[in-house]
């Protein structure tokens, strides 16, 4: 029996469009315990809330977040606004008992980050926060070869993301669309927006980082305000470089910045270890690259393998098209619900949940210290 489980959105953006795809089709390629119902979108204003729910096929509206929260018939509230909102939101949300899923990063910084754990966890609300990248076919089955033990000893994991978009002096700072450029809004630059995923995804391959060394950089020094047009100092890290100390040894390399001309969403990772490697590329994402060092010399080289198979355990696929028929992106949301819902039911919470997203926090908060004091600096314990 298919239990039905009513969703409230908050915020009608980028992601609150990704999530509700997700919620809409997850029911039709996954077998599940419960059915998310689209019950509510919340936006401030009333007229983007209706175009967004008739779109979506929310049944209802609010403009006040609070007033979506204390809703009796809504069960599940998912964070789809920037970042300065994160923790108020989650923290009433715990309070009023939902199910929380949340978009990343969790909160503005650590301390923030450890009050949203310890509401949720108090609270003992189902919780997950939305670092999708995991559920990609090929970064799944990276994952699971590393398990498997076919890399051996990790010596190095590296990491970028790379983007374009800001380039310009005349991109203005804060408001609706440029929120992601204010300090007060988004808490960071490049570090908690991009390399958020960059170290969600490592943490998760290749376990705890233990110490960092980073370099931040603002190539534009001021921008206009978008709300009140004035030039203001800009707070962000425009790019960030860091490296540092995996537990297990091994050398961390990470690249993040919104001024690499020509990169619109480029997000690799490679892993080498000494039997193996690996390495993926967002830009290609149902492709995993290996090399095994074991094969026979005269057939040794890089594989592309192409991630789209059943018999073979290609994470997901089976539920989708056939063998060799691709994916995209708007998939990885879809795993994330059904792993959810699947979690929720077998009481058996879906990663990343809370307290998994604030050791992420913990190492941004660490980065970002590096880069302040120049210094080397080590990761809290989460
Ligand atoms: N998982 C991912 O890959 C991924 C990708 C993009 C963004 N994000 C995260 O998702 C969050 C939202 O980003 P986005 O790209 O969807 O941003 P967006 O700018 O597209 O949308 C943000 C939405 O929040 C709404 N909003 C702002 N204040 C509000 C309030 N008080 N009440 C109700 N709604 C309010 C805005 O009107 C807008 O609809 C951010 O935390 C971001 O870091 C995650």
């Amino acid at each position: 029996m298919t239990k039905p489980l009513n969703v409230g959105m908050i915020g009608y953006g980028f992601m609150a469009k990704a999530h509700s795809n997700a919620y809409a089709q997850v029911n039709h390629f996954f077998d599940l315990p419960y059915r998310p119902v689209l019950k509510a979108v919340c936006a401030r204003s009333a007229d983007n809330a209706k175009t967004f729910a008739d779109r979506w096929d929310y049944e209802s509206v609010e403009t006040d977040w609070h007033k979506l929260i204390e809703r009796k018939d809504i069960d599940l509230v998912d964070i789809c606004v920037p970042n300065n909102l994160h923790a108020e939101i989650a923290l009433a949300a715990a309070q009023a008992g939902k199910m929380i899923l949340c978009e990343k990063p969790l909160a503005m910084n650590g301390p923030e980050g450890l009050k949203m754990v310890e509401a949720v966890e108090k609270a003992r609300v189902p919780n997950m926060v939305w670092y999708n990248y995991r559920r990609i076919p090929a970064v799944t089955l990276a994952r699971r070869l590393i398990d498997d033990g076919k890399l051996g000893r990790v010596f190095h994991y590296r990491a970028k993301f790379l983007q374009d978009w800001t380039i310009s002096p005349d991109v203005p700072q804060g408001g609706t669309a440029t929120w992601r450029l204010a300090i007060e809004q988004a808490g960071s630059g490049v570090t908690g927006d991009l390399l958020a995923h960059c170290i969600d995804t490592a943490l998760w391959l290749n376990g705890s980082l233990d110490t960092v060394n980073a370099m931040t950089e603002t190539f534009i020094k001021e921008r206009k305000h978008n709300l009140t047009g004035k030039v203001e100092k800009v707070g962000i890290d425009d790019a960030c470089t860091f490296m540092g100390r995996f537990a297990n040894g091994s050398l961390a390399t990470f690249e993040s910045t919104r001024y690499a001309r020509g990169h619109k969403a480029l997000y690799t990772l490679e892993v080498n270890g000494e039997h193996a490697s690996l390495a993926w590329d967002l830009h290609d994402l149902h492709r995993l690259q290996y090399f095994d060092h074991r094969d026979e010399g005269r057939l040794r080289g890089w594989r592309s393998i192409h991630v789209t198979d059943h018999g073979g355990g290609h994470p997901y696929m089976d539920r989708w098209w056939v063998p060799g028929l691709q994916i995209g992106y708007e998939a990885t949301f879809v795993h994330q619900v059904a792993d959810f819902l699947n979690g929720v039911k077998e009481g058996k919470p879906a990663m990343p949940d809370f307290r998994d997203a604030y050791r992420t926090q913990l190492v941004l908060d660490a980065v970002l210290q590096s880069a302040k004091d120049q210094k080397w600096v080590n990761v809290a314990k989460g």
